[in-house]
């Protein structure tokens, strides 16, 4: 019964796929030169291109917003003016949320939950959907490990292995079961743009081909894998060759070695760009390569029009320019948008920032903060006696928000203020300054200094030289632990911030990135004990900005750092390693890891609270190829698990471990090499219980 049904399910797959295939054959035949090129040009409404392409079936897809009307309207100048009726894809940044702001996608990759980065994307999608949005220009999945550079805010961290399963995840959410409630994801930026030189935005980037396959590539191979339907190629160059150009990595592993079937779209004016990159002389020539390369839609720069002349005398041949249209009709056929092109005006009413979209942020951002201190117990708050809350952020609803947030509005958040009073009731006296304020200092009982960026701060070309407290924060923080009152600094920020000092003198610190509509509600919930903190770090906090690049999977050293040896692998003038490691965070209980046993390729260990709360641990599971033809990782992530436990409670978590866990990329493409791994199963990438296992 099961197979007749799974086979009747291939059937009506492959069939609905062939039909597909079909119909845009059908239509290619038919078109025009003109027209096919229409197809791979995007527009912004209102620019000069777009005025002359819509009305004439040229613009194959545009930027949308803000809603169901303006879309419908684009729509019905699109498919009136085409000869062939061909619809327009509105594509929009949908990143963390379009009216529901989530939490920003470093802070959903600090949940270690998959499930709640498949469940923000589901959400958006929804929202974006009322707003007749079909395509959207996430998820970002670009691997960070320099957090100067500011899109590290946009993506899942440093690891390869978490972001994978973020990455899946997100394409998941969006998409759905590819239909007529899709909205289109794209992965982007192919690739290794989270690796500019100095950690400026747009910068090159200089990658061995092993670090390309094991550490940039991974989560692309994970959402094509998914379905991802499209995949945005990268402002930056790669060991000198500019991604929107780059034939080997899109047409010859993207399509070639991983059969990659979807779209692949430009970023903002690259193609043009190109000309900058100093690849090509003429728009023109950059169309051509880009196109050639594996580009097939270009966004904005109208470059590509350029391709009808290009075709005519004979300087591209016109099955380039065919194969590309294809794969964008096909898109569109997949989305049912020539079948159901309009978007129900009444549905964003029914659907944006209803309860439970906002529930359910609320439940995501809860998720995403990480605890990184709590000397002392100083955290949960109790509900009484005078909280002072200082800091302009803690006010700021704008702020929570974080950078790219769709058509999130201000005034729907909460701002970390409003969610302290919100929790607190009339149960504790919550006061608030801006600034130093002596006077409220004095009255408080306990003090939250909520310090960190604005949004402005991350995102898209905002690269900082300094990963401190911006301005004058670092001195009212220290103004504020010299009252001597216990203090619980909240971190809100795009990035990891060195906060050193903070470390040392502030009794409890959380880290609360940027969270959304709900984020002060969700802070308070933490703050104040409604929720135990679960979230650990995606990416590694470092002391100061003079150790990054710094992530916890670097190669061994021949002279492994060492404090009590000078010739060793360290500076001078700073400790050794992060200030906080990569899967770190702490809880409101505690746990122990014991019993490490190592079968064959399956690793367990027993995991007990500790103390007298309910509590999530995730614990986490790294190799260490001890012996290997080429220098291999100091860890590696490969597997983790999230677990509930009650106080005294013990569970066993059991991890098994597969021959390509234990892959690396060669000269002679991906192998395994017989020999001893180190395995730990550990509470973050710096401890844990520790042991070996043999693969022959
Ligand atoms: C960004 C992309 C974004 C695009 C469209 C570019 O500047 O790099 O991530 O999707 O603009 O807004």
């Amino acid at each position: 019964m099961r197979i007749v049904s799974i086979l009747s399910l291939l059937l009506t797959a492959s069939l609905s796929a062939q039909t597909i295939d079909d119909r845009v054959e059908a239509l290619l035949k038919t078109m025009t030169l003109e027209e096919k090129v229409g197809q791979l040009c995007q527009y912004v409404p209102d620019q000069d291109e777009w005025f002359d392409a819509m009305p004439r079936g040229l613009a194959g897809s545009v930027f949308g917003t803000p809603g169901a009307e303006r879309s419908n309207d684009m729509q019905r100048i699109a498919i009136a003016g085409s000869r062939l009726r061909i619809p327009v894809l509105v594509g929009h940044d949908v990143i963390h949320g379009y009216k529901t702001i989530f939490p920003i996608p470093l802070a959903i990759a600090s949940s270690w939950d998959p499930k709640l980065a498949e469940l923000s994307a589901r959400v958006a999608a929804r929202e974006a959907r009322a707003a007749g949005i079909r395509w959207t220009f996430a998820p970002m999945i670009d691997i960070a490990r320099d957090p100067r550079w500011g899109r590290v805010a946009e993506g899942a961290g440093e690891d390869p292995y978490l972001s994978s399963l973020m990455a899946a995840a997100y394409v998941r959410g969006f998409q759905g079961d590819l239909g007529p409630q899709s909205v289109l994801a794209t992965a982007k930026h192919f690739v290794a743009y989270g690796a500019p030189e100095g950690g400026r935005d747009y910068g090159p980037a200089e990658i061995s081909e092993a670090t390309l396959r094991e550490v940039y590539l991974p989560p692309y191979r994970a959402a094509v894998d998914a379905g991802v339907a499209s995949i945005m190629s990268a402002f930056d160059s790669v060991n000198g060759v500019p991604s929107s150009a780059n034939r080997r990595l899109m047409t010859g592993v993207l399509r070639g070695e991983w059969k990659f079937r979807g779209f692949v779209d430009s970023d903002f004016a690259a193609v043009e760009q190109l000309i900058n990159h100093g690849i090509a002389g003429t728009k023109e020539e950059a169309a051509i390569k880009a196109i050639t390369a594996g580009v097939d839609i270009d966004m904005v720069d109208a470059t590509y029009q350029t391709l009808v002349a290009a075709v005519r005398d004979h300087r591209l041949q016109e099955f380039v320019v065919d194969d590309a249209v294809r794969r964008v009709l096909r898109a569109k056929f997949a989305v049912c948008l020539f079948d159901d092109p309009y978007t129900d005006e009444t549905l964003a009413a029914k659907v944006w920032l209803t309860k439970e979209h906002r529930e359910a942020a609320r439940r995501v951002a809860q998720r995403s903060i990480v605890l990184l201190k709590n000397q002392g117990a100083v955290l949960p708050l109790s509900k009484s006696g005078t909280v002072a809350v200082f800091g302009e952020l803690a006010d700021s609803k704008e702020d929570m928000l974080g950078s790219w947030a769709g058509e999130g509005r201000a005034e729907d958040a909460i701002s970390a203020l409003e969610g302290i009073r919100n929790a607190a009731g009339n149960g504790a006296r919550i006061l608030f300054a801006k600034g130093s304020d002596d006077a409220i200092a004095k009255e408080a009982d306990v003090i939250i200094a909520v310090l960190g960026e604005t949004r402005e701060m991350s995102g898209e070309a905002a690269s900082r030289s300094s990963l401190d407290l911006p301005g004058t924060q670092e001195q009212l923080l220290e103004s504020l632990v010299a009252t001597g009152k216990p203090v619980v600094l909240v971190v809100m920020a795009g990035r990891p911030l060195s906060i050193a000092w903070a470390a040392t003198h502030v009794p409890a610190i959380v880290n609360a990135w940027q969270l959304g509509t709900e984020g002060g509600n969700a802070l308070a919930d933490v703050l104040f004990g409604d929720v135990n903190p679960s979230g650990r770090l995606p990416i590694t906090v470092p002391r100061t900005v003079g150790q990054v690049p710094i992530h916890y999977a670097h190669l061994p050293s021949g002279r492994p750092a060492s404090p009590d040896d000078k010739f060793t692998n360290k500076y001078e003038d700073v400790a050794i390693g992060p200030l906080y490691p990569f899967g770190f965070g702490l809880s409101y209980t505690s746990f122990a890891y014991s019993n490490l046993r190592i079968q064959g390729m399956t690793v367990s260990a027993d995991i007990r609270n500790t103390g007298s709360l309910t509590g999530d641990e995730v614990v986490q599971l790294y190799i260490r190829d001890v012996v290997a033809s080429v220098s291999r990782p100091v860890r590696e992530l490969k597997r983790f698990a999230r677990v509930t436990l009650k106080p005294g409670e013990t569970k066993h978590v059991e991890f098994t471990l597969t021959p390509r866990d234990l892959e690396f990329w060669s000269e002679r493409g991906w192998i395994t090499e017989p020999g001893t791994f180190r395995v730990w199963i550990a509470p973050d990438s710096e401890h844990g219980l520790e042991g070996t296992l043999e693969w022959k």
